[in-house]
């Protein structure tokens, strides 16, 4: 295991490689516990670096058998070697063949990094420095090769054998052995690698490109699941349509192929041609998967294929340039889901998503640019940051150049860099090259930490018939990053006549603003707008075309005015969450004070009339119904947060709004509810959605009637969806009721560990007291595992990152029952075990008693001797050591 001793790693330090690999042969022989890997590297000196250097390798745990150049054994002065560093002081200063022979021990691999089994199948994850756990290598994204790759394994425990490229031999062996050779005629960094061996069977498919190439498609499942593959497979389909379509990009191979497995440390990983997938996001049925399953589906095997052009044809140079890769691929991924389904509803679905995660970071002692300039372990900077905050500053590149302005830059960033490792700058250049525009205070964006806040004053003048918006930003101090420059923020608005309609933005110098797009750039400035004949109503920030936080004091009659009337259906939306928070907020405040809370009739009004709107989609009504998360109004309160009092005004508002709205809620639940057979389509599982949000907000009040439509809809569904909302809803509710569902529901789907991970969840979730001693019976639970990433997120990562009230108890003994957990997973998986440790990333802005406990319990973990690299960094970074 990497431990803590490493050294900070800086951007500012950056070299080319001394040494390039020009290709690599592998040869592979699977065993469980030692594989024997035969590397013959053809390196070559780089004619970018200076004067002649070492051979100097990384390893990772790697044990050494043999050591060759050009076929000469190497004696023992000439090379050192330790199970992490291989170094040639004095090598050829030309081309040579290094044969390196290393083994290592699969089934002893609990990181599940390098080459692992997960149940009987051989599978590697390299991503971001893995490779090193296979064989020495220059394992950094900068050395691009061309791979070969010949695995053998026994043929009954291992038929199926996979790497990267197309297969170009394969045969029997003797000893019931049998091999495959792979090629991969892309030259690649080696955390693209992949290989897999096993028992697998495979769903197969094809693809003709737009120029009429034929690509076979092939999902590789364990025997008997291929039934649940369908959707996957289409999305796929889709997914390599629209990237056609879209940006112009065809499929490279003549294959592709994924493989599912059920031990994953992450979603999913995007290797040259073999992308490996967590089975969580791949096997779907009706029975089995929910609405929300289906949609991330879509998105992870869209996100992992469209890598092929951004992140795999174009690489990153250095690992500080993630988000590069992933940054534009969530935007890519985000936009194939817009057009698959509804834009708005996407949008806001994804606005929550980077306000709970990404706001949350950038508000605490993990916050970090987009790009950082240092980092101790890569593995933990795969964060919202990296990945939603940098989808979000492509969005703006396409807001500021519009549509085809971005394709322009998208079009010869492709061209100048394919086939290389590059940096944010160069992708940068290709948009200000392609538009002719100077983005070099854009660049900030890439560098500079924390949300900015935009706040607007705006004075009308009937006389001059003009609107003056008083705007000024401020991007707030975070760790290591004291004061900072103003940004370039792209602020989309609309000025709302008393008809509802748009008026028009012309300023005062007679420029039409164009798309509505303000171009702040400065600390303050001031816009005026003439042949404005009344007093508007601003809408601001127009689908969130910035990620900022706006402060305008707008009043509650111009927000149930946006609510209702806006064109922006994104800035409607954003109007009842802006009542609501501030409702909520006062009652947090009322609660803690002893105060009376206070009633808003005007956020009711708004939903009232969102209810009764038939123009809206009913996914879009489902979203407005929904009020902020705990965590949501923790994070705006800031300081001083009584998880408890926040609980408790979050169910005052539920109740009002089930009481005063309790006909129009019913009557919609009835008129959502369908007999048609389930379809996993986005128009279907909006009006789920919606049924669903009714039926929870009916039974918030406890009435009886209510709880007994949830038991029914429970009992009755056809479909995952429905049943999993039902008893979501009834486990809010401490009544015999909900004890019987969820031992029901685990007896309907006890073989199934995916919809387990549903059952372990739901109750981690659970916001009473006894939902610690719940999550800890149930870690002795049969279906439970300590070393299966996807159970222990599903029960022990629900309860830290998703339940705020419980995990935050008053007492302590959430805190110290994940700092516990944490500890122990440290010694076998530290990748997963980090993640975990990060769900104390907002403990400073908890209340006193609490943020006491908190502390305590990293202190504790802090104190651990020998812990991994990953947890080390989170935990000293979290105390702001
Ligand atoms: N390249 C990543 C997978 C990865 C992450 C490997 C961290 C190693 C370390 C992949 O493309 C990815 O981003 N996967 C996401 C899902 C995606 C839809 C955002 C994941 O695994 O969560
Ligand atoms: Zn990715």
């Amino acid at each position: 295991m990497r431990t803590e001793d490493a050294r900070p790693v800086r951007l500012k330090d950056y070299r080319p490689p001394d040494w390039l690999v020009e290709t690599v042969e592998l040869d592979v022989s699977l065993d469980p516990v030692a594989t024997r890997v035969r590397a013959k590297l053809k390196l070559t000196p780089n004619p970018r670096a200076g004067a002649p250097a070492p051979v100097v390798l990384d390893g990772d745990e790697l044990n050494l058998l043999a050591l060759a150049i050009d076929g000469e054994p190497l004696t023992a002065e000439r090379y050192t070697v330790t199970p992490d560093n291989l170094t040639i002081p004095q090598p050829p200063q030309r081309p040579f063949l290094l044969h390196i022979e290393t083994v290592v021990d699969p089934s002893a691999n609990t990181q599940l990094i390098g080459i692992y089994r997960s149940g009987n199948t051989y599978c590697t994850q390299c991503e971001a420095e893995g490779f090193r756990r296979i064989t020495y290598f220059p394992d950094r994204p900068d050395v691009m090769a061309v791979y070969t790759t010949r695995i053998e394994a026994d043929k009954t425990e291992a038929p199926v054998l996979l790497a990267n490229g197309n297969l170009t031999a394969s045969g029997d062996l003797a000893d019931g052995r049998h091999f495959a050779v792979w090629h991969d005629p892309y030259p690649k960094p080696s955390y693209l690698f992949a290989l897999v061996g096993g028992n697998l069977s495979s769903v197969d498919d094809r693809f003709v490109t737009l120029s009429g190439r034929e690509v076979a498609l092939r999902i590789y499942v364990e025997p008997g699941k291929e039934g649940r593959c369908a959707y996957a497979m289409d999305s796929l389909k889709r997914a390599m349509r629209w990237d056609e379509e879209v940006f112009g990009r065809e499929y490279d191979l003549d294959l592709f192929m994924i493989v599912t497995v059920a031990d994953f440390n992450m979603g999913a990983m995007e290797n040259k041609g073999l992308n490996i997938f967590n089975d969580k996001y791949v096997l779907a049925g009706t029975e089995t998967a929910t609405d929300a399953d289906f949609a991330h589906i879509e998105a992870i095997i869209a996100h992992e294929y469209f890598h092929n052009w951004t992140g795999n044809r174009i690489t990153c140079r250095d690992w500080f340039q993630l988000c590069l890769k992933e940054g534009l691929t969530v935007f890519r991924d985000q936009e194939f889901s817009s057009d698959q389904r509804s834009r708005p509803v996407k949008r806001i679905a994804d606005v929550r998503l980077l306000r709970a995660q990404q706001f949350t970071e950038d508000a605490g002692p993990l916050a970090h640019p987009v790009r950082p300039a240092v980092y101790n372990e890569i593995n933990n900077f795969y964060t919202a940051t990296v990945y939603e905050k940098g989808a979000e500053v492509v969005r703006m590149l396409n807001v500021l150049l519009g549509r085809q302005g971005f394709r322009r830059g998208m079009d010869l960033y492709f061209a100048r860099h394919d086939g290389r490792a590059a940096t944010v700058e160069d992708f940068i250049q290709c948009f200000a090259d392609a538009n002719e525009r100077d983005l070099t205070q854009f660049m900030h964006w890439y560098s500079q930490a924390g949300t900015p806040e935009v706040t607007v004053t705006a004075a009308y003048d009937a006389k001059a018939r003009a609107l003056r918006l008083d705007v000024a930003q401020a991007v707030p101090p975070t760790p290591g990053q004291a004061s900072k420059e103003p940004m370039v923020i792209p602020f989309v608005i609309g000025l709302i006549g008393r008809d509802g309609h748009d008026l028009p933005l012309v300023r005062d110098d007679g420029a039409e603003v164009e798309r509505g797009v303000l171009v702040l750039t400065k600390p303050a400035e001031r816009f005026t707008f003439s042949g404005i004949g009344q007093p508007p109503v601003l809408s601001l920030n127009r689908a969130f075309s910035a990620p900022v936080k706006v402060v305008a004091n707008q009043s509650s009659a111009d927000l149930r005015f946006l609510a209702a009337r806006d064109s922006d259906p994104f800035n409607r939306w954003q109007a009842v969450q802006t009542l609501a928070t501030s409702l909520l907020i006062d009652n947090v405040a009322a609660l803690r004070g002893k105060r009376e809370l206070r009633h808003d009739e005007g956020l009711i009004a708004a939903l009232a009339a969102i209810l009764a709107d038939p123009a809206l989609e009913p996914a879009f009504i489902g979203q407005a119904l929904t009020m902020p998360g705990e965590a949501d109004i923790a994070r705006d309160i800031g300081h001083d947060v009584d998880p408890d009092a926040i609980f408790v005004a979050r169910c005052e508002l539920r109740e009002a709004i089930s009481e005063r709205l309790h006909p129009a809620l019913h009557d919609t639940y009835r008129r959502m509810s369908s007999r048609e057979p389930y379809r996993p389509d986005a128009a279907s599982a909006g009006r789920r959605a919606l049924k669903n949000v009714c039926l929870d907000l009916l039974a918030a009040t406890a009435e009886s009637s209510a709880i007994a439509l949830a038991l029914h809809q429970y009992e009755t569904a056809d479909n995952m969806t429905d049943r999993m909302a039902a008893l979501a809803t009834l486990s809010l509710h401490e009544r015999p009721e909900r004890a019987e569902a969820i031992e029901d529901f685990y007896r309907r789907f006890e073989t199934d560990p995916l919809v387990v991970d549903k059952w372990f969840s739901l109750q981690a979730m659970i916001p009473e007291p006894g939902t610690l001693a719940r999550v800890r019976s149930l870690t002795a639970h049969p279906a439970f595992s300590f070393t299966n990433p996807n159970r222990l997120r599903a029960l022990i990562g629900a309860f830290a990152h998703a339940n705020q009230s419980q995990f935050n108890r008053a007492d302590g003994a959430g805190h110290a029952f994940v700092a516990d957990t944490v500890l122990a997973l440290d010694q076998k998986n530290p990748q997963v075990a980090a993640r975990l440790l990060s769900a104390f990333k907002s403990w400073r802005m908890l209340e006193a008693t609490r943020r006491a406990h908190a502390e305590a319990a990293l202190k504790r973990v802090a104190a651990r001797e020998g812990l991994s690299r990953d947890v080390n960094d989170i935990v000293s970074r979290s105390l702001g050591a």
